[in-house]
């Protein structure tokens, strides 16, 4: 796993004025469902993408692995060695969620994450309810993009206290994604509820390119106090270097995006 520790190392050194704060979690964006072969061979591509998910752990990854996953997949019945369960749930066997609840009110992203938290109790894994903030013109209602910030400040916290009993599997709430959310509070000037949540950064360019990093870095001064961890995208990382990638993207399942998930606190 060297390779990975290499990538923890960039990681650390990235955020070097927060040393102390450990990476958390290696989060995999890999969405089958964007295969052509999905609609034609649904179960079959289901589990080539969970043969994945075991092939990732057989390489004994050293941070607990996530899986962003569509709020749908708990919709899709998979049969997997005589086993017919839904494909949320044989994911959460296998590790943490990031559920993309991309709706936009909190009634719905309530109702599309309660299968998956209430089995979280069951697999023992836990699960982050993402929402949207992108605008997505042909699918208005996936995101908040068109509401105001303080209707997403609400929605968290009702989504909060919905599963407010429910801490062995709902981890924390996420907004997707950093330059979308900035546009959305007009340069974070509406005000940001205390409500500590992930922020799913997205851009690369937030590893790649200086200037981006540093009006990354002067944001997240913004954001202090209000953020429990940051999923920074690693996918260049893993191009360059080289092997793990190379046998993560052997299985057939289309590899799309890598983060890191990096617990985040003020310098
Ligand atoms: C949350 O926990 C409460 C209390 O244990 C339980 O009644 C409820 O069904 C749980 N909800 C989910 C979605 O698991
Ligand atoms: C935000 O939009 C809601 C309707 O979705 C409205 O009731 C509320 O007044 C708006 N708040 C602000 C601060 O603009
Ligand atoms: C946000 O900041 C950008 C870059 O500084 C600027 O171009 C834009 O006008 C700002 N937007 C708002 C709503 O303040």
């Amino acid at each position: 796993m060297s390779k990975l520790i290499t990538l923890f190392l960039l990681a650390t050194l990235f955020t070097s004025c927060h040393a102390q704060i450990p990476v958390t979690t290696i989060q995999l964006d890999i969405e089958p469902y964007t295969l052509s072969e999905w609609t034609s061979d649904r179960q079959g591509v289901a589990n080539q993408f969970l043969d994945l998910i075991d092939k990732l752990l057989a390489l004994k990854p050293p941070l607990p692995l996530r899986f962003a996953i569509p709020r749908w997949f708990d919709g899709i019945s998979i049969t997997r060695n005589g086993v017919t369960k839904y494909l949320s749930q044989f994911v959460q066997d296998r590790a943490h969620l990031m559920i993309m609840d991309y709706v936009n009110t909190a009634q719905r992203a309530i109702n599309d994450a309660q299968d998956e938290i209430k089995y979280g109790s069951i697999s023992g894994t836990k699960s982050v309810i993402g929402l949207e903030t992108m605008q997505l013109p042909s699918e208005p209602t996936s995101t908040y993009y068109g509401k105001n910030a303080s209707d997403l400040e609400s929605d968290l916290q009702l989504i909060d206290s919905a599963f407010s009993l429910n801490r062995s599997s709902f981890e924390a709430l996420c907004v997707h994604d950093w330059k979308n959310w900035k546009v959305f509070t007009a340069n974070f000037t509406k005000p940001i509820g205390q409500l500590r949540r992930d922020l799913y950064v997205w851009d690369n360019s937030v590893i790649l390119v200086e200037e981006v990093r540093k009006i990354f870095m002067d944001d997240l001064k913004i954001l202090n106090g209000k953020l429990r961890r940051v999923y920074l995208e690693a996918e260049y990382l893993m191009y360059n270097s080289g092997v793990e990638f190379k046998v993560w993207s052997r299985s057939g399942a289309s590899f799309r995006r890598f983060q890191l998930g990096i617990n985040y606190k003020s310098c």
